[in-house]
């Protein structure tokens, strides 16, 4: 049987992006395992949804270390001790420090509601609108130490109509990325795209431009 992809997934609410990633993974287009749900947050939803798909989760409170590297350890030994190819940051709400990084570098993804470098950190859909933005997006990207930094791994765009709001935007943005997570995952699991020290390839092609649902939607 082939090999399939460690995922340790990283919430801090809802985890619709997990929930995308599990149901991938048992319709069988997704060739992976879900080793961990980490949450910094007891009362995120996703917790629930580890549960009801006998995931095991954590809970790592930052509120129980003071000292931000106290809590990037605590993550860091909970991930090694899960076993992990990738670490999947999907809605989680804290910044991760250098130590952390290059624990799992190369190896960290973290997915964004904006068309990266466009709009880092919160608030994308609302900047966007006030800013009379005619499109919006969505970005897959390797975690370096710098905020929603890193090389672009995937990137799709959707029209903003003068009617949206920011749940509407919200809404696109979520249809979205729940294709896009899986899809991505899946290319990594069949090595289509490698992340190396030397270079990101995609196809044995270096990567120059993000990819799209286009270059590895799910069969
Ligand atoms: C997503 O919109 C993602 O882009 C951002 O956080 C949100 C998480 O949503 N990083 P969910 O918890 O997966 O539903």
């Amino acid at each position: 049987m082939k090999a399939r992809l460690r995922l340790c997934v990283l919430i801090s609410g809802n985890g619709s992006n997990l929930q995308s990633i599990i149901n991938a993974i048992e319709s069988g287009s997704l060739s992976a395992e879900v080793t961990a749900v980490i949450s910094n947050n007891p009362e995120a939803y996703g917790l629930q949804r580890a549960k009801n798909h006998g995931i095991p989760s954590r809970i790592i409170s930052h509120l129980d270390y003071p000292q931000r590297k106290d809590f990037d350890t605590a993550l860091v030994n909970q991930i090694k001790a899960e076993g992990a190819d990738v670490v999947v940051l999907a809605g989680f709400m804290r910044i991760l420090d250098s130590d952390f990084i290059q624990a799992f570098a190369g190896r960290i993804l973290n997915i964004h509601p904006s068309l990266l470098p466009k709009y880092k950190g919160l608030n994308t859909f609302q900047r966007a609108i006030e800013n009379g933005d005619s499109e919006h997006g969505v970005s897959i990207h390797l975690v370096t130490a710098e905020l929603d930094d890193g090389p672009l791994l995937m990137q799709e765009s959707y029209p903003i109509l003068p009617t949206d709001t920011i749940e509407d935007l919200q809404q696109k943005g979520h249809a979205l990325e729940h294709q896009m997570y899986p899809a991505l995952l899946q290319s990594l699991a069949e090595k289509q795209l490698v992340i190396r020290d030397d270079g990101i390839y995609f196809k044995h092609q270096i990567l120059d431009r993000p990819l799209t649902l286009n270059d590895v939607s799910l069969d």
